[in-house]
């Protein structure tokens, strides 16, 4: 079994302060740090690119978890992977999922697949055995601050059946309103990665909510 990592969007920190807000919520516990890279195209919105993952990753002592949200990561990917340790693609995008998939992984980084809410979780299932990672989003993606999608968490019980039925050993994460609330409900359906943006960095204590998010229920 996986342990639960927890995963804070810096897209949520105070960017003026990039380099004390990562400080901040590494000494608060953060296991790995979640970058939102948008293209203005993929989705209706632009966050940031590879010079700010740079500067990210600069003073980052946990593993750089990027999640490209660009219609093309087959071209951009590269830009991202000496700063990232994982990196993850939209099976929506505009490109060979599998040949992007590996030349990541021949890069030296882990990779993942992420899905729309609106793409069946059979849209990703014969990637699974090129997976490292499978993030569930549990929101449109484009913005932080929405709404969990509960019904997002039938894909979570399908990616860890599927996991254990076809021996492998991908994490499972899920991205988007995750809180304690909804991130226990993560957890019980099979999730072990949760990223959080608003609830963490808005925290009044930082550091006891990444401790009561990354519980693992009795
Ligand atoms: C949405 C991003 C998320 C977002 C999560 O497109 O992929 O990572 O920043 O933010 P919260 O936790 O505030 O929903
Ligand atoms: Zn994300």
């Amino acid at each position: 079994m996986h342990s639960i990592l927890i995963a804070p969007s810096v897209l949520a920190c105070d960017f003026g302060r990039l380099h004390d807000e990562i400080q901040r919520v590494q000494t608060a516990g953060a296991d790995w740090l979640h970058l939102d890279v948008m293209d203005g195209h993929f989705v209706d919105n632009i966050s940031f690119g590879p010079a700010f993952v740079d500067a990210t990753a600069a003073v980052a002592t946990v593993p750089v978890d990027t999640h490209l949200m660009v219609s093309r990561p087959d071209h951009y990917w590269p830009r991202f992977s000496k700063s990232s340790q994982n990196i993850t693609i939209h099976v929506e995008a505009d490109c060979d999922v599998s040949d992007t998939l590996r030349a990541i992984r021949s890069a030296g980084c882990t990779a993942g697949l992420s899905l729309r809410p609106g793409t069946p979780f059979s849209a990703i299932e014969r990637f699974l055995p090129e997976l490292d990672l499978v993030l569930v989003m549990t929101v449109e993606p484009g913005f932080g601050g929405q709404s969990f999608q509960a019904a997002m968490l039938e894909k979570v019980r399908a990616a860890f059946a599927a996991r254990a039925r076809l021996g492998l050993s991908y994490r499972i994460e899920v991205d988007g309103g995750v809180n304690l609330e909804t991130g226990l409900q993560c957890v019980l359906a099979g999730a072990d990665t949760l990223v959080a943006g608003t609830s963490v960095f808005r925290a009044p204590d930082m550091s006891e909510t990444i401790l009561r998010l990354r519980q693992r229920p009795a």
